[in-house]
């Protein structure tokens, strides 16, 4: 895709030599899009993701970050190349504040946290009420909003987000996808894998269907809506009747 600012083309990955769970799966995004990547469980939707950020090795494929080329990378090298990631689980430590969970997310860059403190206070209010109070003490929502003002500490032009509505309340998923959405209007890429399909699709420019480890669907997010083989498989929607059927 021509003005991507993230590309990952047929990447393999897996956890044990061998046996490749991501076979050959590409992504690309935009500064400012939302792409999002469903499928079933276990397609290795996560794989890809960690894969992404360095976290799983990488057996092949090929992959870029704002014109760069950064295959292979070690993680702390592809966050401060521009690659945030918010893992499903363990992305706030509960025993910190809330401040002292922002000035860590910041460690692998390093740099004046000063104004990107203040960004992220500015940006979740909720965080900046309680930013002296041990993360323990928020809402699961209010985590994510942490786990997501975390990644932002090191001003990513990417963020990777793994299934950050996940055990929330329908309101805090809202609050999650408006705080998407206000991030990709300030430029930012935003690549995410979600369960609440449906609602994940409506807010995204873009969509990925990864089955087996691959793509199996993708295009514009509304045409994979409205696309009956995608819907029936991978959204819950029903079999159109066959007129006069039973
Ligand atoms: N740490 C690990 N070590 C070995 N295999 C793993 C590990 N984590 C996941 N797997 C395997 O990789 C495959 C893909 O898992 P993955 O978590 O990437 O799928 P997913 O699409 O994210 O699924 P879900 O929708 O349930 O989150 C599964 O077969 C899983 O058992
Ligand atoms: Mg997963």
């Amino acid at each position: 895709m021509t003005g991507a600012v993230f590309t990952a083309e047929a990447v393999v990955a897996g956890y044990v030599p061998g046996l490749p769970i991501v076979q050959g799966a590409s992504v690309a995004v935009a500064a400012g899009e939302i792409v999002t990547i469903i499928g079933p469980n276990g397609a290795g939707k996560s794989t890809f993701l960690k894969a992404l950020a360095g976290l799983v090795p990488t057996t092949s494929g090929r992959v870029s970050l704002a014109g760069r080329d950064v295959t292979g990378l070690p993680a702390p090298e592809l966050v401060r190349a521009g690659l945030g990631f918010v893992p499903q689980t363990g992305n706030v430590f509960t025993t910190l504040t809330i401040h002292e969970n922002l000035v860590v997310g910041a460690h692998t860059v390093g740099g004046d946290l000063g104004p990107r403190l203040a960004a992220a206070y500015a940006m979740f209010p909720a965080l900046a009420a309680k930013r002296g109070q041990r993360a323990r003490v928020l809402s699961g929502g209010q985590r994510q909003m942490l786990a997501i003002a975390r990644a932002l500490m090191t001003r990513p032009a990417v963020l990777m987000l793994d299934e950050p509505t996940a055990g929330l309340s329908p309101k805090a998923v809202n609050e999650v996808f408006d705080d998407l959405r206000r991030l990709a209007a300030s430029g930012v890429a935003i690549l995410l894998v979600e369960q609440n399909a449906k609602a994940a699709l409506r807010l995204s420019d873009r969509g990925l269907v990864l089955v087996e480890g691959r793509n199996r669907f993708e295009g514009r997010a509304a045409d994979l809506l409205a696309d009956p083989a995608v819907g029936e498989a991978f959204l819950g929607h029903r079999k159109a009747a066959t007129p006069g059927g039973a």
